[in-house]
């Protein structure tokens, strides 16, 4: 991340945008104005990734922002543009994701910063080995001088190429539930012990999973993952004693989601009951469904029209730094096309062209919000 964000900053710098990186670890460019009060439009996306990632997810977003300060050619305009790289949006590492942006809303609370790590290392030990100083991370929030945030983000799913549409527009982003989850039984020799006498906590967390796309199957728009499963301790001939599995759960409807949680939870504690297992939960992230500002999304929707292209609303399955921000700014987001629907995998792609219409329509959107009454009053109040 050091490289990475040494390697943007310097084409950030090169531009003119003054750059820091905020004690969240996230990277941010400043791109001033006309006047030295205009408020600001902020753009970004994240830096970090998923394991065996593609190229694109958060990255092209930090990117094509700082390719249309670029496109600019010094030009300023009626309000300055702040960049920001996020840091940490997926939650790998901590099993919390948003760590960068709930930074810039006020949220990296004292609770995140305790949440530790698979090695034990929390999120403050984290920001310090990292060369930043924790105390330092109020510092990191939006002033109010902010009257919009826009992402730009590769859709990862399938939609806009069936449509053969470059480019969408985000109105919703689906909530998102993140439990972590532990059964435990008790280890023993995998040779002596007879099946009717065993207390495996991976055969029970396996029933569980299967349940869990059971579950998923049965609710129209219901998705639910478990993405990663541990056990310990972990050897062939070994009765596992333990087995942490994570769940993620999403859908456009919060209710709908925050109640397939509670039928997930009660059916890890039956099939526990059953097999003489204890099951315990630990609630990560219970984030609501957001959505965008629909003034951004018509201006949007009129800059893609300029590029020769039709747009498409969409909502978003995966989760965004837009959803964050969205609690403190009117927030909006742009997909472009993703080839195969393919991502969090190393084939996710995009093509040249689709990129090339994603810089107009930005340009497009840029000229429209300098011109725009209604950011006129909108600017007036941040
Ligand atoms: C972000 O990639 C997410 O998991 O939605
Ligand atoms: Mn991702
Ligand atoms: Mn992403």
């Amino acid at each position: 991340m050091h490289d990475c964000h040494r390697e943007i900053a310097v084409w950030m710098a090169a531009i003119g945008a003054e750059v820091r990186i905020d004690a969240a670890g996230n990277l941010r460019g400043f791109y001033a104005g006309a006047e030295s009060k205009a408020p600001r439009l902020l753009m970004g996306s994240h830096l970090d990734t998923v394991p065996n990632a593609g190229a694109y997810d958060g990255v092209l977003g930090v990117v094509l922002a700082v390719a249309l300060l670029e496109a600019l050619e010094g030009r300023r305009l009626p309000f300055g543009i702040e960049v920001v790289g996020f840091s940490e949006e997926e939650g790998v590492r901590f099993g919390v994701p948003f760590v960068g942006s709930r930074a810039l809303t006020g949220r990296l609370d004292r609770e995140l910063l305790e949440r530790k790590d698979s090695r034990g290392i929390s999120v403050r030990s984290a920001i310090e080995e990292f060369g930043l100083n924790p105390q330092e991370i109020p510092r990191a929030a939006l002033g109010n001088d902010n009257f919009g945030y826009v992402e730009f983000h590769i859709e990862q799913g399938p939609v806009l190429e069936a449509r053969k549409r470059p480019l969408g527009v985000v109105d919703a982003i689906a909530g998102q539930s993140r439990l972590e989850f532990t059964f435990v039984g008790r280890a023993n020799h995998a040779g002596t012990t007879p099946m009717h006498l065993r207390y495996d906590a991976i055969a029970g967390a396996a029933e569980w999973t299967t349940a869990v796309e059971r579950e998923a199957n049965k609710i129209s728009g219901l998705v639910a993952t478990v993405g990663k499963i541990e056990a310990k301790p972990g050897a062939t001939n070994v009765i596992a004693g333990e087995a942490r599995l994570t769940l993620d759960v999403r859908h456009g409807l919060d209710q709908v989601r925050t109640r397939a949680v509670e039928n997930l939870i009660r059916e890890a504690e039956e099939i526990a009951r059953r097999r003489g297992l204890s099951v315990s939960q630990n609630i990560m992230l219970n984030q609501q469904a957001v959505s965008m500002d629909p003034f951004l999304i018509y201006e949007i929707e009129q800059a893609i029209r300029k590029t020769g292209c039709e747009p498409h609303r969409m909502v978003s399955g995966a989760g965004h730094d837009a959803m964050i921000l969205a609690e403190k700014v009117p927030a909006a987001m742009i997909f472009l096309r993703t080839p195969g629907g393919i991502s969090h995998h190393p084939a996710e792609s995009v093509a040249t062209e689709d990129v090339a219409k994603a810089i107009e329509c930005g340009l497009h959107l840029l000229d429209q919000l300098a011109s725009s009454p209604t950011l006129q009053r909108r600017m007036c109040r941040a």
